[in-house]
């Protein structure tokens, strides 16, 4: 079958235009594939490509990764953001060691039921590191089509999306998938962009109903909007006479699961039983000014708490989950970014505190 209009223009464009340096684009597998989407959802390209050259240095196949352990995995994600992700990729490369014989699938039935790839994750290793017909639907390519149809609604709601479906597998070709694929997301990212889009640059404006009726701004529709929650709480930020610091791993569903964490509390009274709970006995404490941290869809308020304490029993270390971390030891541990923006500081400020008072 042959090309159509739409699908000429942008594979034209690509050849002239398109993203063919990016790190992920070298030596193209299935594997590099997918760790690439899976950074590249909800965070940016300049963000990406330090920790994206870090990953495959460290788990080159997906046998490396598969055999790692989870902490020095989420190490490697810690400052990424959305840590299911890291957890997701981890099992993942496991399921395709034990039921693919270390063979990442191609058909859409197989990948789609592995954890943490949807269908666009799916059609994008499809598309780019088979070069098989794999529609995408990706941010990027959401924008493009929203403003190129006019599609009414937020992208989040079921009708919205399924009509973003129909256009995006109706507009991908059988052939150069891989080209087209790219090129669609260069062009969401590059020069139908969200704010400042350049539209005369874009390959398909002359058809784009957006911009014939001068509407582009207006979309895609923005979310229904959503009254961000806010949550407090107390960082214990724990030293022993050393300035080691106790830090624990979060067992519980949710954000920060296996992650290292100082331990929490909602009230100061909490604070005293937390310790001593640890087998640790309250010397001083002084509390620090509060802070933020922003979720998508929260708001995390937290006042870090130094409590400097006695060891009264050793239950800390004998735990597999709780360590006490040193600021020149080598522990390579996943810890989230308020935390690990609160090790260097604290870890400095007690350490020029001790220094100070001799
Ligand atoms: N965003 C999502 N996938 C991408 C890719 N392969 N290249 C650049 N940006 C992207």
């Amino acid at each position: 079958m042959s090309l159509t209009r739409f699908q000429k223009s942008i594979l034209n464009w690509y050849h002239k235009n398109g993203r063919k340096n990016l790190p992920w684009q070298q030596n193209i597998s299935a594997y590099s594939v997918w760790i690439s989407e899976i950074m590249l959802q909800q965070t940016q390209v300049v963000t990406v490509i330090p920790y994206y050259e870090r990953f495959m240095s460290s788990f080159p196949t997906v046998r490396d990764l598969a055999e790692a352990t989870q902490d020095v995995v989420m190490e490697h994600w810690a400052g990424l953001g959305y840590y299911s992700r890291a957890r997701n990729l981890h099992q993942t490369a496991k399921m395709i060691i034990s039921e693919f014989q270390g063979i990442f699938p191609s058909e859409m039935d197989d990948l789609v039921k592995l954890p943490g790839i949807g269908r666009t994750t799916a059609g994008a290793i499809k598309s780019l590191a088979f070069n098989q017909r794999g529609p995408i639907l990706d941010g990027n390519v959401k924008r493009v089509l929203s403003r190129y149809h006019k599609i009414e609604g937020w992208s989040g709601s079921s009708k919205t999306n399924q009509t973003l479906w129909f256009y995006a597998d109706k507009h991908t070709p059988n052939t150069h998938v891989r080209e087209y694929t790219q090129a669609i997301m260069d062009i969401g990212a590059t020069v139908c962009k969200k704010n400042n889009p350049c539209c005369t640059s874009c390959p398909i404006h002359e058809k784009c109903k957006a911009f014939m009726e001068n509407e582009v701004l207006s979309y895609p529709a923005k979310r229904p909007h959503k009254k961000i929650q806010e949550r407090s709480c107390y960082f214990l930020i724990i030293k022993d006479k050393n300035s080691n610091i106790f830090l624990e791993k979060n067992r519980h569903k949710g954000i920060w699961q296996d992650l290292w964490l100082f331990p929490k509390c909602n009230d100061l009274e909490d604070m005293e039983q937390i310790c001593a709970s640890r087998g640790l006995k309250i010397k001083t404490f002084e509390i620090l000014e509060r802070q933020t941290h922003t979720f998508s869809h929260f708001k995390l308020l937290y006042t870090p708490i130094i409590i400097e304490v006695s060891v009264k029993e050793q239950l800390g270390n004998n735990s597999q989950d709780s360590v006490w971390y040193t600021s020149n030891n080598k522990l390579k541990l996943g810890v989230p970014a308020p935390v690990k923006l609160l090790l260097n500081t604290a870890g400095k400020m007690l350490i020029f505190n001790e220094v100070q008072n001799g």
